[in-house]
């Protein structure tokens, strides 16, 4: 059966990375169809939103959406609900997807990309679990006001609220536990239970769901240590949960001990099996439209896309390993490239991936 799938491209390079990772699976012949909607600055361009309704509608009879990648300085001013970012965030509450899985994986041809020595990140396979629907990202009430009380009474001040509740945490930390009884069964969760109440909740909760998982062992780390963690010794973490906020600090960090942010994809999924797909990094505006953006985390975005949305394990492999050929193979895009290896734009990237899968 033909399975539909939401093309949201966006700003910056996203249309570019875009096309790379449409041409890959269209060169598979897989059953699949493309519908594609605008969304973030080229939506509020054109229709006034960043997230219309038919880019949700779209996205939600969907079997899966594949995501390019959203922002503009020149959005920048606007006021926050009209924001790029706020359609990522829109799509993200609309359709469920509270589990972010987050793979941090160094390519070893790519170690010498890292900021940290080759042997502290070669081999590096860390999978980061990000809860994606709640936190301060999502809690009520939220907003600026005139400070009530305290030692800055009577001054204007902006508050969030930090908060979880116990079967949204439930939910996350099954996910995590199957993810950690899948590979190495050792689980870092990661909170600041030392300060925040949320995160003692957090804690509390992980060891209740831990006892449904006895061969997993489960560590936690405060978030500052596990900043440091992951940067002295990574590799002693397989698997990592955290919360909303803390998530979206660590994964950049996790991203970048692989060397290239422009190397990673991620999935955000609801409980449905549904799915959104997207690169790690960002949208890039300053090199937009150049033909020299390193679409191989769209194109492993749609990897991960064919894995958990659509069960089409075997595709999603072909494309992997047709990724690591070109590396074995020398090709890199600009942000990747060093002495001796072969500059490819962006086009050619994708040219090159679909060579390799024959
Ligand atoms: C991410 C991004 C988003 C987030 C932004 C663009 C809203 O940083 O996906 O990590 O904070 O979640
Ligand atoms: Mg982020």
């Amino acid at each position: 059966m033909t399975k539909k799938i939401a093309v949201l491209a966006g700003d910056g390079i996203g249309p570019e990375i875009m096309a790379q990772a449409l041409k890959v699976l269209t060169a598979m012949k897989l059953p699949l169809e493309f519908e594609e909607s605008l969304v973030g600055g080229v939506a509020y361009a054109a229709y006034g939103h960043p997230l219309p309704e038919s880019c949700i509608k779209l996205a939600k009879e969907s079997d899966a959406v594949l995501f390019g990648a959203v922002g503009d300085f020149k959005y920048d001013t606007l006021e926050r609900h009209l924001r790029p970012e706020q359609a990522i965030l829109g799509l993200r509450k609309a359709l469920g997807l509270f589990v972010n899985l987050r793979p941090a994986v160094c390519f070893p041809e790519l170690t010498a990309a890292s900021s940290l020595k080759p042997e502290l990140v070669a081999g590096l396979d860390l999978l980061l679990i990000r809860e994606l629907t709640g936190d301060v990202y999502f809690g009520q009430p939220r907003g600026k006001r005139i400070s009530p009380d305290g030692q800055f009474a009577g001054a204007e001040e902006g508050y969030d609220t930090m908060r979880y509740a116990v079967p949204e945490v439930e939910r996350i930390a099954h996910v995590a536990f199957k993810a950690a009884m899948g590979r190495k069964k050792h689980l870092v969760s990661v909170d600041k239970a030392n300060v925040l109440e949320t995160s003692q909740l957090w804690r509390d909760t992980m060891i209740e769901v831990s006892k449904q998982y006895p061969e997993v062992t489960l560590e936690h780390m405060y978030v500052d240590n596990a900043a440091m963690q992951l940067v002295k010794a990574p590799k002693r973490i397989d698997v990592m949960v955290t919360g909303n906020l803390f998530g979206d600090i660590l994964s950049d960090e996790a991203a970048m001990l692989t060397g290239s942010i422009g190397m990673l994809a991620s999935a955000a999924l609801n409980d449905k099996g549904q799915g959104l797909y997207e690169p790690s990094h960002g949208s890039a505006p300053d090199i937009a439209g150049k033909n020299i953006a390193n679409p191989l985390a769209q194109i492993l975005s749609a990897a991960m896309m064919l894995r958990y949305s659509l069960g089409m394990e075997q595709e999603s492999c072909a494309i992997e390993n047709a990724v690591k050929k070109v590396l074995s193979q020398g090709y890199r895009t600009g942000d990747i490239w060093s002495e001796g290896c072969k500059k490819v734009s962006c086009s050619e990237m994708g040219d090159a991936v679909i060579a390799a899968l024959k």
